[in-house]
């Protein structure tokens, strides 16, 4: 993304082009920054053998996830919906795994049929999925009592926290996958997501290789996503190639100490496409009220939710200005509630200095590429965007703008 004589240009392509070819909101993505992010992990974690598990509940759209096929990544799966797109996406099932927290039975049955691993959340599942098929092949979630992330929603390792076996039932885990034939091959954990210092990462890291010295069949250890983005102009990133040679080091002497080279896996949503997306909008009306100058758009949380759900900051940019004049402003959305606003903090609306917004101009919301689609709704009875691949100056649409038809589809009364 940059500007050419004040006109932002998102992979080449103009944004006033973009809205007009495509229409207005329109979800944007560059595919070389995707590209570039997974290859940059692949190049920091200095060991093999490795997997890089995309987390695909960050950015479902088929065409993003064929494009990590074809750079080698694997697919980390939460539900039958993300193993469909992965298989779709052409990754064999070889490459996915399913992660399966509090899901019912059949979920984990539509895994096995397709030859998917199953990450195993709970001792009760374990048990069952050892009685159902004896001498299969597990993974297993750990939780390493460390957590991290930028908000407590998304803080998936610790005392609080619903999410795998805890780190000291290892002994209970082996006896009851020994007495079904089971064999655990892989052990995971994922403490928490947008996490922007090595320190917490690593020290999960230490955990769960000290539980994975208490197992003898594995071939593999997931230590899960969260890897955090810079969202704000000023925050620094986190160093990659530091945390990546952090991680390959305890794991080079872990395999030594167990004398078995086994396979390192980690599962990053965010970081591989966060960066690579854009929400653009139009701006449908301004209003001076009391306390702000309201610059309101034609989208809301209904397709970006992280500002309203969890108070996330976004970048904004003006799609014809870069320079000049900049006020304080209000950009909210169009739905029928009043947090429904893309500058706001956890307690509400916030102003930010931005050039001055008229109706008609294109408003840019950067770092969408992570769960921005894949957390939209059609909240309002409003259809979805359409989303865009760009690269070298070429837009192609990947996935077609919803319509009310779709909304409706399901309605038994309207079918009637
Ligand atoms: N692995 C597992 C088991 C996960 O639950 C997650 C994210 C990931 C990997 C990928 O985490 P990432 O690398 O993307 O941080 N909606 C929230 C984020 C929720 C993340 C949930 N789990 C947000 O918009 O910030």
């Amino acid at each position: 993304m940059n500007y050419k004589d004040d006109k932002l240009f998102i992979g080449g392509v103009g944004v006033q082009a973009l809205v007009e070819e495509f229409g207005s909101p329109l979800y944007v993505y560059e595919e070389d920054t995707i590209r570039e992010r997974v290859r940059e992990l692949v190049r920091a974690i200095t060991y093999s053998p490795k997997e890089i598990k995309y987390a695909c509940k960050a950015n479902t759209n088929i065409e993003i996830m064929r494009i990590l096929c074809e750079e080698g990544a694997g697919i980390d799966a939460v539900s039958p919906g993300e193993i469909r797109a992965a298989l779709t996406a052409e990754f064999a099932p070889a490459r996915i795994l399913f992660t399966a927290n509090n899901v019912p039975w059949e979920e984990i049955e539509y895994a096995v049929q397709r030859g998917v691993m199953v990450n195993i959340d709970s001792l009760a599942c374990l048990r069952r999925f050892g009685d159902t098929y004896p001498g299969g092949e597990v993974c297993v979630r750990i939780n390493p009592n460390v957590g991290a992330g930028h908000h407590n929603h998304v803080i998936t390792g610790g005392p609080e926290s619903k999410f795998g076996i805890p780190h000291y039932k290892a002994e209970e885990i082996n006896n009851t996958a020994r007495e079904r034939g089971l064999k655990i091959r892989g052990i995971h954990q994922h403490i928490g997501s947008g996490i922007l210092s090595a320190d917490s990462f690593i020290k999960a890291v230490k955990v769960l290789l000290d539980v994975a010295s208490g197992f003898q069949d594995l071939s593999f250890v997931d230590f899960g996503g969260g890897i955090g983005i810079p969202y704000r102009e000023k925050e620094k990133r986190i160093d990659i190639v530091k945390l990546g040679t952090l991680i390959a080091e305890e794991f080079s002497a872990f395999c030594d100490s167990c004398g078995k080279k086994l396979a390192l896996l980690i599962e990053p949503g965010r970081y591989i496409v966060a960066e690579s997306g854009f929400l653009l909008a139009r701006v449908t009306a301004v209003k001076e009220g009391e306390k702000h100058r309201f610059v309101g758009v034609d989208t809301g949380f209904n397709h970006l939710l992280r500002p309203a759900m969890y108070g996330s900051y976004h970048r904004i940019l003006h799609g014809g200005k870069n320079n000049g004049e900049r006020v304080p402003q209000v950009i909210a959305g169009y739905l029928c509630e009043s947090g429904d606003a893309f500058t706001r903090d956890e307690n509400g609306i916030v102003d930010r200095e931005l050039p001055v917004f008229e109706e008609g101009d294109i408003v840019c919301i950067c770092n969408a590429g992570a769960y921005g689609y894949s957390m939209a709704s059609q909240y309002n009875s409003r259809p979805r965007p359409a989303e865009v691949i760009v690269k070298h100056g070429e837009a192609r649409c990947v996935r077609r703008r919803e319509t009310l038809d779709d909304i409706f589809e399901s309605s038994e009364v309207e079918r009637r």
